[in-house]
């Protein structure tokens, strides 16, 4: 089936979706963009997701492309246009298309906005999570604000080729003290000898990840111990379990850091049941793409 994007107001062929040479996100990567879940033909999380794309917007100064309804239409439509039943839908609001210079364009353009869906094997990511995966470390090489969630993702780009060179499935970032940061495309957890389930704290140097959310939610629901702080990569390596969370992977453990086994190398009990009971606690969307016959 051929896959179908939002560009602008219409709904294209996949293979001839364009956006303008002078967009801002293109020569800039002024722009700002979100990755949603599908699950059994829902959207998961929608509300924590627009929330988050709200204030990236805020922060650039981009004005909203459109109405939050109108928002959750063309996201809805766009997955149900690409039949993705498992997967992800992807959204991009650049500042918009003028001709190139430094400041904001004035008077401003109209933001662009682009919708893609795609869609995702289940079973991949299980079969990931029932073994386990590794992790490298690397510096921070990213700027000050990766809080916000823009299109400005070079140094992930170039760490998660790193990771994957190395034959591990992702790169956690770590400041100068040896703090590990987060992932290049998710957030990075340990759990503790003593049933402490640790993330960093969600200030400037991190994404405030919507799955890290809902695993926070869910840790209070199982009646784990949550603490957000800071955590190194020794206190890593020496922990009882690590994983990672995003839309796109959910959880997953982690069970090597730089080559080191974490515990006894296997997926941890913590990470396995946190990914298990995750679509417990995140919101549904009604059903956009029904089951195929
Ligand atoms: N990545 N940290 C970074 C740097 C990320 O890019 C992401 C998401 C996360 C996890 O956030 P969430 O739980 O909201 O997906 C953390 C998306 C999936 C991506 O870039 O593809």
């Amino acid at each position: 089936m051929s896959r179908i994007a939002y560009v602008n107001g219409r709904y294209v062929p996949h293979g001839s979706a364009m956006v303008h040479v002078e967009d801002r996100a293109y020569q800039f990567a002024d722009g700002v963009y979100e990755v949603c879940e599908v699950f059994g033909g829902r959207l998961v999380d929608e509300t924590r997701h627009l929330d988050r794309l709200d204030r990236s917007l805020r922060e650039l100064r981009i004005p909203a492309p459109m109405d939050r309804r109108a928002l959750l239409t063309v996201m809805r439509e766009t997955v149900a246009r690409n039949r993705v039943r498992d997967g992800l839908v992807y959204l991009q609001v650049s500042r918009g298309v003028a001709r190139r210079d430094h400041p904001f364009p004035d008077p401003p353009p109209a933001p662009a906005l682009v919708v893609t869906a795609k869609s995702l094997s289940a079973a991949a990511g299980d079969k990931a999570a029932a073994s386990g995966v590794s992790v490298i470390t690397v510096p921070e090489t990213r700027w000050a604000r990766p809080d916000i969630k823009s299109v400005s993702l070079l140094p992930n780009v170039l760490a998660k080729q790193q990771a994957k060179e190395a034959g591990a499935r992702e790169a956690w970032f770590v400041d100068p003290e040896g703090r590990v940061l987060e992932g290049s495309s998710t957030n990075a957890w340990i759990v503790t000898h003593d049933g402490k389930v640790v993330t960093r704290q969600a200030d400037t140097h991190i994404l405030r990840g919507v799955t890290r959310a809902a695993v926070s939610d869910l840790i209070g629901r199982r009646n784990l111990t949550l603490e957000e702080r800071a955590f190194t990569v020794e206190e890593a390596k020496a922990a009882a379990e690590a994983f990672i969370t995003s839309a796109s992977s959910l959880v997953i453990p982690v069970v090597r850091i730089d080559g080191a086994p974490v515990a006894d190398g296997q997926p941890g009990p913590v990470a396995t049941a946190l990914r298990k009971g995750i679509h417990d606690v995140t919101e549904m969307s009604h059903v956009v793409t029904p089951p195929f016959v």
